[in-house]
C-alpha cells in the first residue's frame, strides 16, 4: 500500500473550499463597505515581521507562548504576525511625515498564534483591523463604538444580539490601588487576574491572588469592588474620571452604544486607557466576539513622535460562530448565471463568441471545457446553479440565432445572437 501524505491542513489552520469561500467573500464584502463608507482606508503588510516588535509590547502571553518564530538564513529572528497592531504602528511611524493625522486605516490580515485549537480559537485566523491614529479625542472612542454597531448591522445583526462592554485601564488602576490597596508592582498581575475573572472559578482566582501576594481580606475587597459593576464609577475620584474619554462618552451621545464594565481589561499589554470587548448575547458563544482599545505609545517603538492609536481586531472564527448562531450566514453564490452549450465540438468557437457577449452584459458565464451530450450538459448547468443555458446548434448558428432555455421553466426561445444576452438578463430578473 502506498503511503500518502494527509489531505488535512496543519492543525489549527483551515482550508476554505469555494462554497465556504463564497460565504466569506460576501460577509467580508459587507464589512469592507461599512468601513469605506466611514472613510477608513485599507492597507496591508507582510506576514513575516521581526520577532522583537511583539516581544516589546504585546505582553507575555503572545510573546512567550503563542509566537511562531523562525530564524532566516541571515540569522534574523522573525515571527509570523500574531496580530496586526505592531505592524500598523510600524507603518504609521514610518510614513508619519506624509500623513494628515488623524487617519483611519483598516486591514484584513491572517494572523498566527500557537494556541490549543478549541471553539473560537485556531492557529491561523483572519482579523479585520480598524484603527484611528493621531488623536486623543473622545470622538475616536465614539467612532469606534459606532463603527462596531455599523459593522454588525452590516451583516444583519440586530442590537439585541450583542453588547459592547468597555473599561478604562486608568480607572481600573485607580480603583485597584486606591480602593483595594493593590501595589504598583502587583498591578500588572492583578490586571491579568481581572482579565480571567469570568473564565476561572473562585478557588482558582483566590489561588492566583495569593500568589500575587494579595491577602484574603484584599481578595474579598477586590471581589466586592468588581462586583459593584457600573456603580463603581461613582466611587472613582472626580479628577480621575474627568481624564477619561470613556467616562465622557458614557455620559454623552454614544451612551446607548456601550456599557461600563470593570471586568474588561484585555490581554494585550500595550493598551493604556480605553479597552472594550463585544459579546454575543446568546449563551452558546460565551467568549468575547472581538475587542480592542487605546494605545498611547505603540508607535514609540519606532519613532520619537507621539502618535496615539485606538482600534480593534475582529476575528473571523468568533464572527462566523456568531453569525451561525443567529442565522445570519448568507447562502453560497452559484458558480455562474448562464452556461453556453454548443451541440457539437465544431461549434465550440461559436459558443465562446456567444459567451463573450454574455459576459460583456455582466452575466457570469461559462462554456463546457469537456463537451458531453446535451442532456448531461443541462444537468451539469443546473447543478452549477445556472438559471439559464444558451444552446448553440448548427442550423440556428448559420441563421445568426441561438436558443435560450430557462432551467426552472424549461421554456425555450429562439433569438438572434445580438438579443441573447438581453433575453437571458430578463429571464434572470424574473
Ligand atoms: P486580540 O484580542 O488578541 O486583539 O484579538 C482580536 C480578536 O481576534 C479576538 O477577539 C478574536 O476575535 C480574534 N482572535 C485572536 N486570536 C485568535 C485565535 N487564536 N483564533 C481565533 N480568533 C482569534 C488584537 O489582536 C489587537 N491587535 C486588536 C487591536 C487592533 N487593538 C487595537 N487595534
Amino acid at each position: 500500500m502506498p503511503e500518502f501524505l494527509p489531505t488535512a491542513p496543519y492543525r489549527g489552520t483551515r482550508d476554505f473550499l469555494p462554497p465556504e469561500m463564497s460565504v466569506r467573500t460576501q460577509v467580508f464584502g459587507h464589512l469592507y463597505e461599512v468601513l469605506e463608507r466611514r472613510g477608513f482606508l485599507r492597507y496591508d503588510g507582510p506576514v513575516l515581521e521581526s520577532a522583537e516588535i511583539y516581544e516589546a509590547k504585546s505582553g507575555q502571553e503572545i510573546a512567550d507562548q503563542q509566537l511562531y518564530t523562525l530564524t532566516d538564513r541571515g540569522g534574523r529572528r522573525l515571527a509570523l504576525r500574531p496580530e496586526m497592531t505592531p505592524s500598523v504602528a510600524r507603518m504609521i511611524a514610518g510614513s508619519a511625515g506624509s500623513l494628515q493625522f488623524p487617519v483611519r486605516w483598516y486591514s484584513h490580515p491572517n494572523c498566527h498564534r500557537y494556541e490549543r485549537p478549541q471553539r473560537g480559537r485556531v492557529r491561523e485566523h483572519w482579523q479585520i483591523n480598524a484603527d484611528i491614529f493621531g488623536s486623543e479625542s473622545a470622538n475616536c472612542e465614539i467612532e469606534m463604538f459606532e463603527l462596531i454597531h455599523d459593522l454588525l448591522g452590516g451583516i444583519g445583526a440586530t442590537e439585541d444580539m450583542f453588547v459592547v462592554r468597555a473599561n478604562d485601564r486608568t480607572l481600573l488602576s485607580s480603583v485597584l490601588t486606591d480602593l483595594v490597596g493593590v501595589t504598583e508592582e502587583q498591578l500588572p498581575r492583578v490586571f491579568s487576574l481581572v482579565d480571567r475573572w469570568e473564565k476561572h472559578d473562585r478557588a482558582a482566582l483566590a489561588e492566583t491572588a495569593a500568589e500575587i501576594g494579595l491577602s484574603d481580606a484584599r481578595f474579598e475587597r477586590l471581589t466586592e469592588t468588581l462586583g459593584a459593576g457600573s456603580a463603581l464609577l461613582d466611587e472613582i475620584p472626580a479628577e480621575v474620571r474627568e481624564q477619561s474619554n470613556l467616562v465622557s462618552v458614557l455620559g454623552g451621545g454614544a451612551a446607548g452604544l456601550v456599557t461600563f464594565d470593570p471586568l474588561i481589561v484585555r490581554g494585550l499589554a500595550y493598551y493604556t486607557s480605553t479597552v472594550f470587548e463585544v459579546f454575543d448575547t446568546s449563551p452558546e458563544n460565551n467568549r468575547a466576539l472581538f475587542g480592542g482599545g487605546r494605545y498611547a505609545d505603540l508607535a514609540g517603538l519606532f519613532t520619537s513622535q507621539r502618535i496615539p492609536g485606538i482600534g480593534f481586531g475582529m476575528g473571523d472564527v468568533t464572527l462566523f460562530d456568531f453569525m451561525g448562531t443567529h442565522g445570519l450566514l448568507p447562502e453560497p453564490r452559484s458558480e455562474v448565471d448562464v452556461v453556453v452549450i454548443p451541440v457539437s465540438a465544431e461549434l465550440s468557437d461559436a459558443a465562446r463568441t456567444v459567451a463573450a457577449t454574455m459576459r460583456r452584459a455582466g452575466l457570469r458565464t461559462s462554456t463546457p471545457i469537456e463537451l458531453r451530450k446535451l442532456g448531461k450538459e443541462l444537468s451539469r448547468a443546473d447543478k452549477a446553479g445556472a438559471r439559464a443555458v444558451v444552446i448553440v446548434g448548427q442550423e440556428d448558428w448559420d441563421a445568426g440565432n441561438v436558443t435560450v432555455r430557462g432551467l426552472a421553466d424549461r421554456e425555450q426561445r429562439q433569438v438572434s445572437v445580438d438579443e441573447a444576452a438581453g433575453t437571458v438578463t430578463e429571464l434572470l430578473a424574473r
